[in-house]
């Protein structure tokens, strides 16, 4: 058996690791009952790429500062093994961060994430861990540059470009305000920072407990403290409203796009993908442009999804053909097998393979066993169909009677002619026939033919007399919009 290879092997043993998330911010300028950390970026909340961030970095305990819409978030974050602290009132990032980490063990280092600023990645963080230990420092601080970081808390440096402090914009001097490089808000601490919180006092412009006054006294303590700069500000972008947000979801969608690319997925036109983060796609799949791939969503090799087609939970074995404008949600299709133009595959929808299912056909609930045919027109609800039937343009399965949906069984090898209506519940053996146009109530024995319409009379001249009629009223109009109607009258006897 082989180990994977340590990240850190030439560096001092990595220390356990502690995530705290701060996420208890109101985030009024988003304009929404949905709490700002809810708001999704790529099929995730944002809140929920910072844990994903944090399980990533094998963090040990991630605790998540909950305030605005508490309940909304822990909810949201359930399933995914997190702690929770509740911040009922906005005191600070201080204030946020030592409820979060009384959470914690108080024997690892502690990373603090914002909730609101899903583009940081692992690498940047795997970096920052590494330099935080090389260099020993107590604290680490991301920063990065902006030509004009007003808003920001900016980095100052003393003579010999070593970090002194982080200065808020509303305490910053005229020259202050001129630095570019700004605090991302993201820190690496040692276990001392929580007891050191501790002391951070609110005695400011905004009467906050500002988190940043940890350098000051980390620095008191003699201890180093450093900024880990990165070069693209963009990764410690966050969303303040929507505006942001569309902005922070365009350079996520770049970013999960060119993953695909780079793995071997042709996007027809990258700029209109939609794909969210947690759709698996295999080499040699073409996306068309136009296409929306959500949730759990599998694409196996060989695969083409036609443009402007939606897809969300759906899995497509290899060599699927999905043509444009189709609609598949919770659908399982088969190898080989061709969907749409137009089609909707409903939730419980499974085709084997090579199936064959056309324009304009709806499929709910219902297995279609390999080789089945729908080519045209149809709605297939809660049946089972046999391999190689065929189903003709215009089939309705009739499964609901108005309060309950009821089952069809139809064999193998059967053939529904077109506009047939077929009510449920109902059996069709094996290699059945329902004649076109048939309305099937009863049961179809194996090989049988059923039909149900009334026979065919035809009545001679019916449509000459018809016509004469309607030419001979008074200010008929039937010569002028319908002139080759008008001479094939007078050529009748
Ligand atoms: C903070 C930093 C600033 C930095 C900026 C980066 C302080 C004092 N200032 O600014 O130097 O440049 O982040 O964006 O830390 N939060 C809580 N509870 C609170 C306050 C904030 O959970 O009481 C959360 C917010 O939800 C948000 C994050 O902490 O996710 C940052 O809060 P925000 O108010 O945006 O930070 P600033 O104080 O503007
Ligand atoms: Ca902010």
């Amino acid at each position: 058996m082989t180990l994977p290879t340590p990240i850190f092997h030439d560096l001092p043993a990595a220390r356990p690791l502690d995530v705290v998330i701060l996420a208890a911010g109101a985030g009024t300028r988003m304009r929404s009952t949905l709490p700002k950390m809810l708001h999704e970026v790529c099929g995730r909340p944002m809140v929920a790429w910072a844990v994903k961030t944090a399980h990533d970095l094998q963090a040990r305990d991630i605790v998540v500062v909950t305030g605005h819409g508490a309940a909304q978030v822990e909810a949201a974050l359930a399933p995914s093994a997190v702690r929770f602290a509740r911040q009922d009132r906005q005191l600070g990032t201080g204030h946020a961060f030592l409820l979060g980490a009384a959470e914690l063990r108080g024997d690892a280092d502690v990373l603090v994430l914002y909730g609101d600023s899903p583009m940081l990645s692992v690498d940047t963080l795997n970096a920052m861990r590494a330099f935080h230990l090389q260099e020993h420092n107590a604290l680490t601080v991301l920063s990065s540059e902006l030509p004009d970081a007003t808003g920001y808390g900016r980095i100052v440096r003393g003579e010999g470009g070593q970090v002194e402090r982080i200065v808020e914009q509303k305490a910053a001097s005229p020259s202050e305000l001129r630095l570019t490089e700004f605090n991302s808000g993201v820190y690496l601490m040692d276990a001392r920072a929580p007891e050191l919180t501790a002391q951070i006092g609110n005695d400011n412009a905004a009467g906050e407990y500002y988190l940043t006054d940890l350098l000051a006294l980390y620095r008191e303590q003699g201890s180093r403290v450093a900024a880990f700069k990165i070069p693209d500000p963009s990764e410690v972008m966050g969303a303040n409203d929507r505006v942001q947000l569309a902005e922070l979801a365009r350079l996520m969608q770049r970013r999960i796009n060119e993953r695909h690319m780079r793995a071997g997925v042709t996007l027809r036109d990258p700029a209109t993908s939609y794909i969210e983060d947690t759709v698996l796609i295999a080499p040699d799949v073409v996306i068309e442009p136009g296409v929306v791939l959500r949730g759990q969503t599998e694409i196996a090799s060989g695969v083409v999804v036609g443009a402007y087609s939606h897809l969300s939970d759906s899995r497509l074995a290899a060599q699927v053909q999905i043509k444009p404008h189709s609609v598949l949600e919770s659908a399982v299709v088969g190898a080989a097998s061709d969907v749409g133009p137009f089609a909707r595959l409903r939730p419980g929808a499974v085709l084997e393979e090579g199936v064959h299912v056309g324009n304009f056909v709806e499929v709910k609930n219902s297995r279609l066993a390999s080789g089945v045919k729908a080519g045209h027109l149809a709605y297939l609800g809660d049946a089972s169909i046999g391999a190689e039937s065929n189903i003709g343009a215009g089939t309705i399965i009739a499964n609901f009677d108005g309060l309950n949906k009821h089952r069809t069984e139809i064999g193998a090898g059967a053939f529904v002619g077109s506009n047939a209506t077929l009510i449920a519940p109902l059996t069709l053996g094996d290699a059945a026939f329902v004649a076109g146009g048939s309305t099937v109530s009863s049961d179809v024995p194996q090989g049988a033919m059923a039909v149900s319409r009334s026979v065919q009379r035809n009545v001679e001249g019916w449509s000459l007399r018809y016509w004469r009629q309607l030419a001979a009223q008074p200010e008929s109009q039937l010569a002028r919009k319908l002139p080759w109607l008008a001479s094939w009258l007078t050529r009748q006897s």
